[in-house]
């Protein structure tokens, strides 16, 4: 697929498994539970071997890709891509220029018929939507019923239809679903990154969709936020890498018979920066990001400019703000930053309503982001109330036709780009694909290279495949809860026993790698630890959760009042001192292994455990757990977000690099 830059001109074909990515600095490698680091302090450096610190001047690795990519392929001219555009808004009416700025959940229609009235040129499932019968084949009879409407228009503009395939296509039940970011970010490998999203790109065009609203490209600093999982690390160099690497592996497809998957790296910019206490719900997702415009081009822009780089064509614009400004309102980020200086070619999608957070009335709101550089808006409802106002600010001289004509222009390119217009409906045969052996085995591998290895005193790991092994924790038994959230629904889902998520859960892979499964009892409350045990693994978890409902002013597993989650989601069930307390009792070593979204605060429980390994959220494939706790796989791994110390070391993060973090950034031990 090829990427255009406005300013050279020039293009960039994608992705080409030839493509070179650069690979980042070389993990540290991890060694033994380092010298110094007295059990329970955890100040081992196990800093990794020369990885570019945040706000290198370095162009850093991402950039070193994107150039790859354009020295590798040169590119076609894109002149026919151009003259093909102009051609066919040169033939559009306003109301079908307005019709493509529109992405409208498709729960609202009023009418499937309305997608051609309308000219309506994308549709979405909001975040907890879904088809009754939640199969891939039935998402695919989803979209295919929306394609016909949009060819049955004059032009036959073909649509965008996108999903949040944000770790694997984890939407829809029987998918594979891959590590959540964080994770991926900790395995320091953007290899492994654009193989998990080309397998994720082929499930989701499977079922005829034809973007996904990710990589998440956030630089996440504090980790009481809700989204940490969602984002690569808290490193803008590390954020960089990954999210080329992602938005390679979506578009590498090329334009196939589906069509490529549009890559979508959101949030547009400093989601991953905002303050406590300045969040939608009083938290801080959504929030205020109160930094110098200096700061911000650090951090949290490097990952938008090497998405762009990469060939991204749509980047979704964040709710939050900067310095009191909603990005959504922002011409400066809008349209002199990303599309002036960095060349951006394609075009800004607005979050779900988020130009409703704008002062104003309706249409005082859809003027003001319009005019800004937002292309086209995320909606839930109200599309035919927005084509009028529209006309109207258009006829009035608010908005003005140029403004129209160049979002237009960016969205017809992207979809010319993604090979849209030639896609045909996708054959059914690709179901086959949809949670299929071969996507399994590169998630498994990711799980693997996810896991951080925190202490391991005495070498408790790896585990003997006959040692006789108790496990607590309803964790251990929850495909639900080692997906997170963003898994079936919007803010996951708790399930033992039989799940619609197709996977092994962390006990069963456990389980599956002993000699003999007998060997590897279970009890959720740590209460039966039979005579004869060796070793216990306890497992401390989060309970699913996504965006703002995950904010928590205080991330410990004591943390049971809702107070300190501004949303009230229960994001901790009290359950961990008991399970702590029942393991302990049996005087065996134990083993600690967390499925969290984020790093969360342990120090109480450090001196109770002998190894302590972050698992973060694996996903489907419980066995790749398994197989480095067994030593069948290593430990790899470095941390991609520093740790907290205790509740005064609240938010910690390496930029500027100090702090007082427990485990820092970069941070991961190994097996001899
Ligand atoms: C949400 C999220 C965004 C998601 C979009 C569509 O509010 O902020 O990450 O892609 O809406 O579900």
């Amino acid at each position: 697929m090829r990427a255009v830059h406005a300013q050279t001109g020039r293009s960039s074909l994608l992705a080409l498994p030839l493509l070179v990515v650069t690979q980042v600095a070389a993990c540290g490698s991890p060694g033994d539970t380092p010298g110094p680091a007295p059990a329970g302090d955890g100040d081992g450096s196990g800093q990794e071997a020369g990885a570019p610190s945040a706000g290198d001047d370095s162009t850093g690795p991402a950039a070193d890709a994107g150039d790859a990519a354009r020295e590798a392929t040169g590119g076609p001219d894109t002149p026919a891509v151009e003259a093909r555009v102009a051609g066919l808004l040169g033939q559009m009416t306003l109301d079908e220029k307005v019709g493509q700025m529109i992405m409208v959940d498709y729960g609202s229609l009023a009418s499937l018929d309305d997608i051609t009235t309308y000219f309506l040129g994308a549709l979405l499932p909001n975040a907890g939507e879904a088809p009754a019968d939640n199969t891939p084949r039935a998402w695919l009879d989803l979209a295919g019923s929306f394609r016909p409407k949009a060819l049955a228009t004059r032009l036959a503009i073909p649509l965008i239809v996108g999903i949040d395939a944000v770790h694997g296509d984890a939407k829809v039940a029987g998918a594979t679903v891959f590590p959540h970011s964080i994770g991926l970010g900790c395995s320091r490998d953007p290899a492994l990154v654009t193989a998990v999203e080309r397998a994720t790109a082929a499930e989701v065009r499977a079922m005829g969709f034809t973007m996904s609203f990710s990589p998440d490209a956030d630089v996440g600093q504090d980790e009481r936020w809700g989204r940490t999982y969602e984002s690569f690390g808290e490193d803008p160099t590390l954020a960089s890498t990954m999210v080329a690497a992602a938005v390679t592996g979506y578009q590498s497809a090329g334009p196939g018979a589906s069509g490529a998957l549009l890559a979508c790296p959101k949030h547009y910019a400093g989601a991953g920066g905002t303050s406590w206490g300045t969040g939608v719900m009083g938290g801080i997702d959504q929030g205020d990001t109160q930094i110098a415009e200096a700061e911000m081009r650090a951090v949290h822009l490097p990952p938008f400019k090497a998405a762009v780089d990469a060939g991204a064509m749509a980047i979704m614009v964040s709710y939050s703000s900067f310095n009191g400004t909603k990005m959504s309102a922002s011409g400066h980020w809008l349209t002199d930053v990303v599309k002036g200086e960095l060349g951006f070619a394609g075009f800004l999608l607005s979050d779900f309503d988020a130009i409703r957070q704008l002062a104003g009335g309706s249409q005082q709101q859809e003027a003001t982001a319009i005019n800004a550089g937002l292309d086209m808006i995320m909606m839930s409802n109200g599309y035919v109330e927005f084509i009028a106002d529209v006309k109207s600010l258009v006829a009035a001289g608010t908005v003005p036709m140029a403004r129209i004509d160049d979002a237009v222009t960016r969205i017809l390119r992207a979809k010319v780009v993604a090979g849209l217009f030639e896609a045909n409906a996708p054959d059914p045969g690709g179901l086959a694909d949809v949670g299929g052996a071969a996507h399994r085995t590169i998630a498994r591998q990711a799980v693997q290279e996810s896991l951080v290895l925190l202490k391991n005193d005495n070498h408790v790991l790896p585990l003997s495949r006959s040692a006789h092994v108790a496990v607590a924790g309803p964790g251990a038994d929850d495909l639900g809860v080692q997906s997170g959230g963003w898994t079936l629904g919007w803010q996951g889902v708790t399930e033992t026993g039989a799940s619609p998520i197709a996977g092994t859960t962390i006990l069963a892979g456990l389980q599956a790698t002993a000699s003999s499964p007998a060997l590897v009892t279970y009890s959720w409350d740590g209460s039966q630890v039979p005579s004869g045990t060796s070793v216990g693994v306890v497992v401390l978890y989060e309970n699913p959760y996504a965006e703002f409902e995950g904010d928590t002013n205080d991330p410990s597993f004591a943390n049971t009042s809702s107070a300190q989650d501004p949303s009230g989601h229960v994001i901790y069930d009290g359950l961990a001192a008991g399970i702590v307390r029942q393991m302990t009792a049996a005087k065996i070593p134990l083993v600690l292994v967390l499925v969290t979204g984020r790093p969360v605060r342990i120090e109480s429980y450090l001196s109770q455990f002998s190894a302590v390994v972050a698992a973060w959220l694996p996903g489907s494939e419980g066995e790749g757990v398994a197989d480095v706790l067994y030593g069948d796989a290593k430990f790899s791994g470095v941390l991609s977000k520093s740790w907290p110390r205790d509740a005064t070391t609240l938010p910690v993060s390496s930029l500027p690099p100090g702090g007082d973090p427990l485990f820092a950034y970069g941070f991961g031990l190994g097996y001899p």
